[in-house]
């Protein structure tokens, strides 16, 4: 298998792109690169592959790089292998994140959770999401709860797996949005995703239980934004170097009366419990 690639300037990009479309319809894969140029990839077989002059003429006048390289034939299978199933433990409770590709668990007392790692963020396999899985794991359902910033909607359907009623996923971008839709549909939960943007938000919806896997400015935009109705009873705050959790602490102690419950750590990354004092 044949990797192509055209490295050119991110102002003749778009041009670049309408044409390499029409030479590979089948898709192109598009990366920035460290130097700010893009870089537009295709695969195939060496026959199968648009030629040279083609692509010179789809660049037009712009001044590009082609650059083949060779990829193991079995790519596909390889990315694949590297999605391998996250197994998370509380207290003799378990819950275990899996491509779809791989087999259930025959544990019928694991919570089997299935996630396509397609477009957004959150196989699970990230030791933010963990920590995040992790606290949801150790929590007696109470109601609803809120995914702020929800990517696979891996968090919002473990809550809806574990008895949290209704659940909503907030995610400003429409590919997170989508992909929470479709993966609350293969593991037969009811979740409500909707396009929602934390920046633009006078104040954020609220529910008994809101987890905010989220990074640190993020974090302080809503506890200065704010919830509505009120503060939830509890927080999962996430996504935070272990440096900056006292600050996210005290920022929603201050604004909200959340007070920290529980503090994890893995590796560089913390993840915050917070409670409401009543
Ligand atoms: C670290 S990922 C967490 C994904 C998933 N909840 C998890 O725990 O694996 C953060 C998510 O926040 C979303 N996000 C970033 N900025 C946002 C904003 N301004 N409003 C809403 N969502 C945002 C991103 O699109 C991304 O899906």
């Amino acid at each position: 298998m044949i990797r192509l690639a055209i490295r050119l300037a991110a102002a003749d990009a778009e041009i670049v792109l309408a044409e390499l479309i029409e030479l590979a319809p089948s898709g192109v894969e598009e990366n920035e690169m460290p130097d700010g140029r893009i870089e537009y990839a295709v695969y195939g077989a060496a026959g199968e592959l648009p030629a040279l002059p083609d692509l010179e003429a789809a660049a037009g006048g712009a001044l590009v790089e082609i650059v083949t390289s060779e990829v193991a034939d079995d790519w596909d299978q390889q990315w694949k292998a590297f999605h391998k199933p996250v197994a998370i433990e509380h207290c003799g409770s378990r819950l275990r994140v899996r491509p779809p590709w791989a087999e259930a668990s025959a544990a019928p007392s694991q919570v089997d959770l299935v996630i396509d790692p397609g477009q957004a963020f959150g196989t699970g396999a990230h030791a933010t999401t963990r920590l995040c899985l992790k606290m949801l794991l150790a929590l007696e359902p109470r109601g609803g709860c809120v995914d702020l910033g929800c990517g696979t909607g891996v968090l919002a359907i473990a809550a809806a797996k574990l008895g949290w009623e209704p659940v909503s996923a907030l995610d400003h971008e429409l590919e997170s949005v989508a992909a929470t839709i479709d993966n609350a549909s293969a593991n037969s939960v009811t979740v409500t995703a909707e396009r929602f943007d934390l920046r633009r938000a006078a104040a954020v919806p609220a529910a008994p239980l809101v987890m905010a896997n989220l990074l640190l400015p993020l974090l302080l935009d809503l506890a200065r934004s704010g919830f509505d109705p009120h503060p939830p009873q509890l927080m999962i705050a996430s996504g935070l170097l272990i440096e900056q959790a006292d600050q996210v602490a005290e920022a929603f102690s201050l604004s909200h009366g959340l007070c920290e419950q529980d503090r994890r750590i893995s590796g560089e990354w913390a993840a915050l419990l917070l409670a409401s004092e009543l």
